[in-house]
């Protein structure tokens, strides 16, 4: 049988590392909860015990003894935050999971202020060379998760990362999450990723979605001859 796996959750005070824990708490893992503010973590992991007795999470207070105990870390904090994070992270965070969901929006979400050719994951990964990053739910809405079906279709979540096996894991995690896992490539294509997501803003305050709108690629059966 397959044993649990812990996630340790960093920002999981936030819009996306509060919905991430939510969805997550359906799964088989244990969660640990992690953020600044402790009482704030410990609010997201009371709602979630108390709408789903059987899930396993805990509101960690220390970042990194949480990423230590962890076998898959989620970095759901600021672009700006993660210099920080992979500080503190950095000696346990040892041939792990590491999860970028950070888009490097500007202030004025018009652009990115990452240079052109990098990234939000690729910057982690130099950060934490010794972990395997791998670029996830960012292009997903928080307001998505408890909708990742929408206008009857269910969103797809895009994901990029340089080891399979890594890649199958957060496929796993993206599909307990209620989206459809798209493995689109190597760490290099998070930067599509990440401008992918910028576009989608743009759109959303264009058109006010109200932030409830994915990307589904539309695709002939891959079953067909
Ligand atoms: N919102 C979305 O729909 C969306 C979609 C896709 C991707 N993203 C990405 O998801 C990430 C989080 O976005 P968000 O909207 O959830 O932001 P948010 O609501 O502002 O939450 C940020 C979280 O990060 C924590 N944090 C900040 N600095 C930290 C540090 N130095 N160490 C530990 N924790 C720290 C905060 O904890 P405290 O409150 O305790 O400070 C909070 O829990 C960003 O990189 C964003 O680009 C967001």
């Amino acid at each position: 049988m397959k044993t649990t796996q812990t996630i340790a959750i960093i920002g999981a005070s936030g819009n996306m590392g509060a919905a991430i824990s939510r969805s997550l708490a359906k799964g088989n893992y244990r969660l640990l909860l992690c953020a600044n503010n402790l009482d704030k973590v410990q609010a997201v992991a009371e709602e979630i015990r108390n709408s789903n007795p059987g899930a396993e999470v805990e509101a960690a207070d220390c970042t990194r003894e949480a990423s230590w105990e962890a076998d898959i870390i989620i970095a759901a904090v600021p672009y700006a935050a993660e210099q920080e994070v992979a500080a503190k992270i950095r000696e346990v965070a040892n041939q792990k999971v590491v999860i970028s969901i950070a888009n490097p929006l500007n202030n004025t979400y018009d652009g990115l202020v990452t240079a052109p050719e990098t990234s939000a994951a690729e910057e982690l990964q130099k950060l934490l060379p010794n972990s395997k990053i791998v670029k996830a739910f960012n292009t997903t809405f928080a307001a998505d998760f408890t909708t990742p079906v929408i206008d009857g279709r269910q969103a797809d979540a895009f994901i990029a990362g340089n080891d399979e096996e890594a890649l199958q894991t957060v496929s796993e995690l993206v599909a307990t999450a209620g989206f459809n896992p798209v493995i689109a490539g190597n760490l290099a294509v998070s930067g599509t990723l990440e401008r992918m997501q910028l576009l989608l803003i743009q759109l959303n305050n264009k058109y006010n979605y109200n932030w409830l709108a994915g990307w589904k690629i539309l695709h002939q059966s891959a079953n067909l001859n």
